[in-house]
């Protein structure tokens, strides 16, 4: 099972560069930027990732980010996330930044996306690997920052596809940002947000009504409202699942109590996404072992999360017809 589905043509949707910052990497740009960081080791790194629900991780996850200063850093994370995508078949990807988390410290706006879209320019040649970028408003810091950030884009407009919303989602509701994300509407850009991860199937609800998304990233408590799962079946809104998150967040105690399985069977358009793979433990190719080996799961049940993930992309429609 794990040759079909390393084979299997995949497309990741839910995907935060920052959290594909390998331990490794994390020493090298520590070194070469002098940034100091509180661990002895990448092994030592690895060993404090041990996380007990998401504030946890996203503590650690923002320090780790504080050795990203240069066009260059950001060129090599990202880089180093394609040659992933490469090595597990992924031939397309639409990846999430948190422009806050660099722009706060003082790295520019420009720098970030310059690096990242120089990385995926360069995969579109040289790996065949094609790519779009979302740009996510942090959800702990205020409407006023999120503007401001949404001004920022403005002249990337061209290389942003969607804006979407992450970071700690209990106590900061999508109605927090429902007028940034009309603003963003105005402007073009498709929206997604992270929702029902952590909090309540009604942010959910809230993420499409206010927020008008395309398509819900994580979305796992909807299970708590069964009209609304109703509704997502008919709707066929996208959720871009990340069961090894979700197991590490203890979201869900193991695999085997994932419901990824459940929401397929009743025909949403659920997907296999890694979300921070250098913090949770895998990449796409683990992602989908993980559900499989836990769920005994058929070749046509892993192939249909591929298929949902190509229904749910921002790509062409005519480029969706030839990868189907
Ligand atoms: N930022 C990075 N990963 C995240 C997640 N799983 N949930 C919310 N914000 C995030
Ligand atoms: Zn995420």
């Amino acid at each position: 099972m794990k040759n079909f589905i390393k084979g299997l043509p995949k497309v990741e949707l839910h995907l935060h560069i920052e959290g594909t910052l390998e331990p490794e990497l994390m020493f090298e740009l520590a070194q070469r930027n002098k940034v100091a960081i509180p661990y002895s080791s990448p092994q030592a790194v690895r060993d404090a990732y041990q996380f007990h629900n998401l504030q946890s991780f996203l503590d650690i996850y923002y320090q780790g980010a504080n050795v990203l200063i240069t066009e260059q850093d950001f060129f090599d994370l990202t880089w180093a996330y394609l040659l992933r995508c490469k090595a597990d078949n992924v031939i397309h990807t639409e990846i999430f930044f948190d422009p806050q988390t660099h722009t706060e410290r003082g790295i520019a706006f420009k720098t970030v996306i310059d690096g990242i879209t120089r990385a995926l320019e360069q995969a579109r040649t040289q790996l065949d690997i094609s790519s779009q970028v979302i740009m996510c408003f942090l959800r702990h810091l205020d409407e006023d920052a999120a503007f401001e950030t949404l001004a920022q884009a403005m002249p990337y407009r061209d290389r942003i596809v969607a804006v979407g919303l992450d970071s700690s989602e209990l106590g900061h509701p999508p109605e927090k940002f429902a007028r940034v994300f009309q603003a963003a509407k105005k402007a073009g850009f498709l929206t997604v947000a992270h929702a029902g991860e952590e909090g309540p199937a009604q942010n959910i609800l809230d993420a499409i009504d206010l927020l008008g998304v395309s398509r819900i990233d994580h979305g796992v408590r909807c299970v708590e409202n069964a009209e609304l799962v109703k509704q997502l079946a008919e709707s066929r809104m996208p959720l871009t699942v990340c069961p090894l998150s979700n197991t590490k967040l203890k979201v869900f105690e193991h695999m085997g109590q994932h419901n990824i399985v459940d929401l397929l069977e009743t025909g949403l358009c659920v997907t296999i996404n890694s979300d921070d793979p250098a913090y949770f433990g895998g990449y796409m190719t683990d992602n989908f072992v993980a559900v499989a080996d836990a769920h005994q799961l058929t070749q046509q049940q892993i192939a249909q999360f591929s298929l949902n993930a190509i229904e749910a992309s921002f790509i062409e429609q005519a480029q969706k017809v030839t990868m189907s």
